[in-house]
């Protein structure tokens, strides 16, 4: 299990470096601090080693194994099918490749929704057999007591609100949440009870950029964005999306960063050639 140190230690965060020029262990009060001095918060997903330890070498300040891996890494449609067991798969492959970023892991559906104390279980086994950092937990008012009787226990919580995937089958669309004042105004009281019951930090996915800033405002922990806007404290994508894994999904938020798709194509592509053409393996590449 990796141990986060605090910046009590002398050490400066993700946006600095320690004294012997290597940064520093990213922690929970790093990104509440990196929110005071106004530096934007940086995450991404990671399911797996070789990715996670890319994207810490690249010098991530978090890194969130979302439950998106059930679409991602395992191909369904929605993220309900995931189970703990198999997230906390995901966060042990995570938690090895990292050595700098702050590591939170979801709570998949119905790991916490029944009782306080269920969730309370779920969020310690994914902290001891998996090594993360925290637990991301989606909703709003209906889970504070169980947020902070997590955080009670020593457990850092991030909040999730606005699309919250966990209840599609709720809301029945994947469009954008908190358009009417209403549910805004509710999203707005929701931020600020999380932060009440201990929540470090939230994510906002998929809401109009002005409530988003107006949630920023309204609490003192960070806000992470996700299709929120500019002025979220963070922002978050997932992996695949951004570097081009995932060429079928193309929400507007969505910045992409490569054309991995392209790259693999071309290399299989390349490799079936050389096969076939008994151009590989080359005399440079067997053994005598
Ligand atoms: O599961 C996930 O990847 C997430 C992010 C989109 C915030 O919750």
């Amino acid at each position: 299990m990796s141990t986060q140190t605090s910046k009590s230690d002398g050490n400066q965060n993700r946006s600095g470096t320690s004294p012997n020029g290597r940064p520093a262990k990213v922690t929970t009060q790093t990104v509440v601090e990196m929110k005071e001095a106004g530096k934007k918060i940086s995450m991404l997903t990671a399911y797996d080693f070789t990715m996670a330890k890319i994207v810490d070498q690249a010098g991530i300040d978090v890194i969130l194994v979302g439950d998106s891996a059930s679409n991602v890494m395992a191909g369904h449609e929605t993220t309900v099918p995931m189970t703990l067991d198999q997230m906390i798969y995901h966060a042990q492959c995570v938690v090895r490749g990292v050595e700098t970023a702050l590591v939170i892991a979801d709570l998949p559906f119905m790991s916490f929704q029944v009782t306080a104390k269920e969730a309370l279980i779920s969020s310690g086994r994914m902290m001891k057999e998996a090594g993360v950092h925290g637990v991301k937990l989606e909703g709003g008012r209906t889970i504070t007591d169980t947020v902070k009787r997590i955080v009670d226990a020593g457990i850092p919580v991030m909040g999730h609100l606005g699309l919250t995937p966990q209840s599609i089958y709720k809301f029945g669309t994947y469009k954008v949440r908190a358009k009417e004042n209403a549910e805004a105004e509710q999203l707005l009281e929701d931020a600020v009870k999380l932060e009440e019951a201990g929540a470090f930090s939230i994510v906002l996915e998929k809401i109009p950029s002005a409530l988003a800033a107006k949630v920023t405002d309204a609490v003192s922990v960070p806000t992470i964005g996700i299709g929120a806007g500019p002025d979220c404290d963070g922002q978050v994508l997932v992996l695949h999306d951004m570097l081009g894994l995932n060429k079928d999904f193309k929400p507007r938020f969505l910045r992409r960063y490569a054309d991995l798709d392209k790259v693999m194509t071309e290399a299989v592509q390349g490799y079936i050639k050389d096969v076939k053409a008994v151009d590989f393996p080359n005399e440079n590449e067997r053994y005598e």
